[in-house]
Order: C-alpha cells, then sequence, then structure tokens
C-alpha cells in the first residue's frame, strides 16, 4: 500500500454564537456538521479580552454519553461537578472530562486582565460506553511531555503519541490523538496519521500551507478538514504557525443530540430528560484523579 499525505477538504470558518449563560464565542463545528467529523461533535473556542464576555460562564448542566476537553491557552476557569471534583483549569492546563452515564457540573471563567483563551472539544461515546462510569481528568501544564526538533518546532502532546512522546491521556474509546503544535516561519511539520481515523488542524496563530497541495495559506481560526491518509504536512508561512492537530477513530454510530446529551436513539434523550426532572440522572460517583 502506498503512503500518502492527507490533503484538507474543507473548512469551517465557524460561527459567533452565545452559550452558557451568555458566553460570546465561536462555534467552528457542531451540531450542523454532524457526522462530518465523527467522533467529534463540537469545538467552541472562546476568545475574548471584554469579561462581558464570559464572566457568566457555565453554570450546572447536565452531561451525558460525551466527553469535554477543555483546553486554556490563557486563562483560569474555576469548576465543580457532582463527582467531588472542585478546582481550577489554568492556563496550560486540560480538563478531559468522560460523563459516561451522567454529570452535572459548572465552568466558570474569572475575571481577567487580557486575553481569555481557550477551547472546549466534544468527542463521542461510542454505545457501549455511554451509560459507563463517569471519569474526570484534570491534567497541569507540567504534565505534558514537549517534544522538540532542530527546526524549532515544538509540540506539546495531549493525548495520543508523537515521536516516541505519550500524552498523559489516555485509555480513550476513540483513541484521540491532541497535539498543539508551534511551527516556526518557512519551515515544515509532518506527523503521521493513523488510516481511518477522522482528522483535523485548527491554527490558533499564523497561518500556514496545511497539505503539500496547497495553494495558499489557511489563517488563524479556520478548521481545516482532512480527507484521509497516513500523514499529515504542514508548512507555517512567513509568521510561523501554531495550531491544533486532532484525530480519532469515527464511531459510524446514530446520533441523537439534546443539548448537552449525545445518544444513539431519541428514546434515551426522553428517558435522560426524564431522569433529570425525576431527579435520578446522576448514576455513579467516582473518586478524584487531578494530575
Ligand atoms: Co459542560
Amino acid at each position: 500500500m502506498t503512503s500518502n499525505v492527507r490533503t484538507v477538504e474543507e473548512e469551517f470558518g465557524g460561527l459567533e454564537a452565545m452559550e452558557g449563560a451568555g458566553v460570546r464565542l465561536r462555534r467552528l463545528f457542531g451540531h450542523a456538521e454532524v457526522p462530518r467529523l465523527d467522533p467529534f461533535l463540537l469545538l467552541d473556542h472562546f476568545r475574548s479580552s471584554d469579561p462581558a464576555d464570559y464572566v457568566a460562564g457555565f453554570p450546572w448542566h447536565p452531561h451525558r454519553g460525551i466527553e469535554t476537553v477543555t483546553y486554556m491557552l490563557n486563562g483560569q476557569v474555576d469548576h465543580g461537578d457532582t463527582l467531588g471534583n472542585t478546582g481550577t483549569i489554568d492556563s496550560g492546563d486540560v480538563q478531559w472530562m468522560s460523563s459516561g452515564s451522567g454529570i452535572l457540573h459548572q465552568e466558570m471563567p474569572r475575571r481577567m486582565e487580557g486575553m481569555l483563551d481557550g477551547f472546549q472539544l466534544w468527542v463521542n461515546m461510542p454505545a457501549k460506553s455511554k451509560m459507563s462510569t463517569p471519569e474526570y481528568r484534570g491534567v497541569r501544564r507540567t504534565a505534558f511531555p514537549i517534544v522538540k526538533d532542530d527546526a524549532g518546532t515544538v509540540v506539546k502532546v495531549v493525548a495520543g503519541t508523537h515521536r516516541g512522546a505519550v500524552g498523559p491521556v489516555d485509555a480513550l474509546p476513540v483513541d484521540p490523538t491532541y497535539l498543539d503544535v508551534t511551527v516556526r516561519p518557512g519551515e515544515t511539520f509532518s506527523a503521521p496519521t493513523v488510516r481511518g481515523h477522522t482528522t483535523f488542524a485548527y491554527p490558533i496563530e499564523g497561518a500556514g500551507k496545511f497539505d503539500p497541495a496547497a495553494k495558499r495559506e489557511i489563517p488563524a481560526r479556520t478548521v481545516a478538514v482532512y480527507g484521509d491518509g497516513d500523514s499529515v504536512e504542514v508548512k507555517a508561512g512567513p509568521e510561523g504557525v501554531r495550531f491544533l492537530l486532532v484525530s480519532g477513530r469515527p464511531l459510524g454510530e446514530p446520533v441523537a443530540w439534546y443539548g448537552p446529551i449525545v445518544m444513539n436513539r431519541q428514546e434515551e434523550l426522553q428517558e435522560a430528560i426524564r431522569e433529570l426532572r425525576r431527579g435520578d440522572f446522576i448514576k455513579h460517583a467516582q473518586p478524584v484523579v487531578d494530575g
């Protein structure tokens, strides 16, 4: 089998949205794009220097059937959940929360000077895991391996592997890779990807050509969705480029989605809503794992 470099098939610039109790954010993809990015359901980027855009936060709300992955570039988010976890996601930290059968939590950005900047990615869970015991992983910035090469490329490994470095978030159902990559001006980054895994890049600073055949650069804050292949190759523009590179095994299962709850069938959503009303939505408690 010949090896081929993935090409960018589609770009999503996203839409401004208001979520939670009034957080202004950019939704790069979401409900309308299902199942294009299977197993990924949603990517939000909250980025503002005006506290009025984010201090209302995301007060107590449920999740079931998905993982929420919060990565703060800059700023602090206080959280608490029904598993008994409380704490702060700080700049550089990642919270990878597998809701499984269900949690209630709140996520409240702290007022700050300067730019609050962070992402939340939703990863779908397979049918067999949707009612599993919830699991919470709070990972501090110092726990992530940083891989540097001779060209000055810096890769922070959140999940998956890069050049033998293994991210601290593992044993997840869709076998995800989540890298934060910084490439110097004019340099080229390449990395293998698992054939068949859905893969996208999200430039967050600078711009670059995201495949060898690219005629033009993809600017910051645009999702580049790759076709299938064995690797990706990114050439940084004159200002360099920093991007997230995310991939995972598609589930190929039906998606029934109601707000923060994502199941396979409509009846499962209705059951979840009945349980929320009755007060027996929460099925499991779990000890804290904080890295
Ligand atoms: Co949430």
